[in-house]
């Protein structure tokens, strides 16, 4: 018999104890699992959200992961008590909503859907749109969401380049990666998305000077983290006009202070860090099959790697 500690929040337990343990069950698991603390040198596997009940993890002895419930990790990655393996969230369900919200909003700025919806002086603007062929998007970030948003983007017939730290070869898709391919993934840009994660390395990667990169009039879509970009150089050009419109659903801080100026800018779009939720049926699922891989002395799936940071 294993012990499963839920440290995810008060708040989400309801939400994740019967999906859990009809995973356990389909995994033919024995475990106790509970979301009040049982005695730390107990404890086998912690399921983690930030936010929850754990700040020191040095008396778990025993424990042979934390699997967080989030995709990024920027809050717990760097915990200095953290000696356990840590596995992020990569949930087929959560990935959906990243495709969907990533498509809706590339489509509101491709097709200009805003002046139609709102119109107020009923102006017959005939101005067609280029199709998605004709429109260059970069994707900052080829992982788990990267990749599957670059893929739906490509259905719909948009030329995507992708970027990341590493080398890729994927079909379709042309990649750079590293510090020298950044600039060429976006010069001339209409539309880029970021779904990198907050690391030292990324902090800031959308700034003045790679803001002026892109094509005059584009539009930025991040739902990945506020750091990506300096909010000060993203104003700028948005007040100057050579940037078009940008998207954000997560910021430096949240939930966005009252008197921030992006809630008030005509050329921003607010939403609250909505993108992507992280969905119980779903998660319980990848939660369980690495508790499974644990019992078994397999490799665990989406380990985070401490020094990179994601
Ligand atoms: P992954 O870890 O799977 O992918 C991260 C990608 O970023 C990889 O392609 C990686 O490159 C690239 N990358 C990391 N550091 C650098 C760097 N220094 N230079 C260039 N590329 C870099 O993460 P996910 O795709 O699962 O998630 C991405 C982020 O999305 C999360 O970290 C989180 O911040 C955000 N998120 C937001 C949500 C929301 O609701 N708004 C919901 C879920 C996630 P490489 O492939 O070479 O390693
Ligand atoms: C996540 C998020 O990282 O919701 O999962 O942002």
């Amino acid at each position: 018999m294993i012990t499963i500690y839920f440290a995810a929040g008060q708040e989400r337990w309801p939400s994740y104890e019967a999906p859990l343990r009809a995973a356990l069950v389909e995994a033919a698991i024995c475990a106790t699992l509970s979301a009040d603390c049982p005695d730390p040198a107990q404890v086998d596997y912690i399921i983690f959200a930030p936010g929850g009940e754990i700040d020191d993890f040095a008396p778990f002895t025993r424990c042979k992961a934390v699997l967080n419930l989030w995709a990024g990790v920027e809050k717990i990655v760097s915990n200095p008590t953290l000696t356990q393996p840590l596995c992020r969230m990569v949930d087929p369900a959560l990935t959906a909503g990243m495709v969907e919200w990533v498509l809706g909003h590339a489509l509101r700025h491709h097709l200009g859907l805003d002046r139609h919806i709102v119109n107020p002086a009923h102006v017959w603007d005939p101005t067609c749109p280029p199709i998605a062929a004709e429109r260059p998007v970069t994707m900052l970030g080829l992982g788990a969401l990267g990749q599957a948003c670059a893929n739906a983007m490509q259905q719909v017939g948009f030329p995507v380049r992708g970027w990341s730290r590493t080398q890729k070869d994927i079909p379709n898709l042309t990649t750079f990666h590293g510090a020298d391919g950044l600039k060429a993934s976006l010069q001339g840009a209409e539309l880029v998305v970021l779904l990198l994660p907050k690391t030292v390395a990324t902090e800031n990667i959308l700034n003045h000077e790679t803001l002026a990169l892109l094509a005059p009039g584009a539009a930025i879509l991040n739902p990945g983290r506020g750091h990506l970009i300096d909010d000060a150089a993203l104003l700028a050009a948005l007040t100057q006009g050579t940037l078009g419109h940008a998207t954000l659903d997560v910021f430096r801080e949240e939930p966005l202070p009252a008197a921030h100026p992006f809630w008030s800018h005509p050329r921003v779009t607010v939403t609250p860090h909505i993108a992507a939720e992280t969905r119980p049926n779903s998660a319980s699922r990848v939660v369980v099959e690495n508790i499974r891989r644990g019992e078994a002395s397999l490799p665990f799936l989406h380990l985070v790697d401490r020094g990179r940071g994601y």
